[in-house]
């Protein structure tokens, strides 16, 4: 079999990566959290630069790509759209030219999913989709990594999203879970259902993978899930719809009765962070003993360095 060779890759959506090509940034991932754990200190980003774009604020993110690059002695660095024109007074695809020729790699998080694939076209260098308004592949990466710590296993467990199901986050869990073999459902108000075009091509990709793809307004769909997901209700960017996603998805709040609803004492509960508490998870359950949403934060920084090793040829 051909080693995986990720060089120069950009990484915009889970669509253009391989199951064997996620595989292998999984194992990468575990390989440098042991590391980590170990205590043993490496140099890979010596002499490495990475821009990082933020439209819209990010803790997690941010941290992971910072604390990544900069223990390995890289210099990363921050540029919100108050320091930088991005779109305002520069187009797109000239701020990419620009800093294709001075950094080693980009990340973006903003709204416009065209941002981020005009700066992959245009920089020359890869370029790292860290939340777009359509996809956030860089944390469902560790959300794997934490199901598979929790279980020993990915293949046919069942991850069910509870909450709103056209977000960032269900539709990148729905591409992953589609092309690793993972059973996702999405379970939400029909009103909230993911766009028909992603469901038709996730299906097609969980017909090869083994996946089961179910979409269902029907909380009874948790039974036997091996972990439960919820995200905010309203994502940035989305606040004046903030009433009436509210009215919709009250009754999809992940509270220990839903928990339970599982049958099984062992479904973990999965949070992409920041929660907001009350809303669609409750404090029980975020900070109760099922919860592995502290676990999943820190493996965004292991993921998102085994994603810069390998596309950066660093190992
Ligand atoms: N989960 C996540 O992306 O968190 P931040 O918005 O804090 O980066
Ligand atoms: N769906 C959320 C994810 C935050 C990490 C948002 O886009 O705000």
């Amino acid at each position: 079999m051909e080693p995986t060779n990720l060089k120069g890759r950009s990484l915009l959506t889970w669509l253009d990566y391989s199951e064997m090509e996620i595989r292998y940034l999984l194992d990468l991932s575990k390989q440098v959290k042991a590391e980590n754990q170990r205590g043993e200190i490496h140099q890979r980003f010596t002499g490495k630069t990475i821009a990082l774009l933020f439209e819209k604020r990010s803790t997690r993110t941010r941290c992971a790509f910072e604390t990544a690059v900069g223990e390995e002695g890289g210099h990363p660095v921050f540029l919100s759209t108050a320091d930088i024109q991005l779109g305002a007074k520069e187009s797109v695809e000239d701020t990419a030219r620009v800093l294709g020729r001075m950094f080693d790699a980009i990340q973006f998080r903003g709204f416009k999913q065209s941002t981020v694939e005009i700066l992959a076209a245009y920089s020359g260098v890869p370029v790292y989709n860290g939340l777009t308004d359509r996809f956030h592949p860089t944390q469902v990466l560790a959300d794997i990594q934490t199901l598979e710590e929790n279980f020993g296993s990915i293949q046919g467990r069942k991850i069910c999203f509870v909450g709103d199901g056209r977000n960032n986050v269900a539709r990148s869990l729905m591409v992953i879970c589609s092309k690793l073999g993972i059973h996702f459902s999405v379970v939400t108000p029909a009103r909230l259902n993911p766009d028909p075009d992603l469901i038709k091509v996730c299906t097609i990709l969980a017909e090869s993978s083994g996946a089961q793809l179910r979409i269902t307004e029907d909380l009874q769909e948790v039974k036997g899930a091996d972990a439960l997901y919820t995200d905010v209700w309203v994502s940035m960017g989305e606040e004046a719809q903030k009433e009436e996603r509210l009215r919709l998805l009250r009754p999809y709040q992940v509270n220990q009765s839903l928990m339970d609803k599982t049958g099984r004492k062992d479904t973990i509960f999965l949070h992409c962070l920041p929660a907001v508490k009350g809303e669609e998870v409750t404090p029980e359950v975020i900070d109760g003993p099922q919860s592995r949403a502290w676990d999943e934060a820190e493996n965004r920084k292991h993921t998102i360095k085994a994603i810069l090793l390998a596309t950066l040829s660093l190992i």
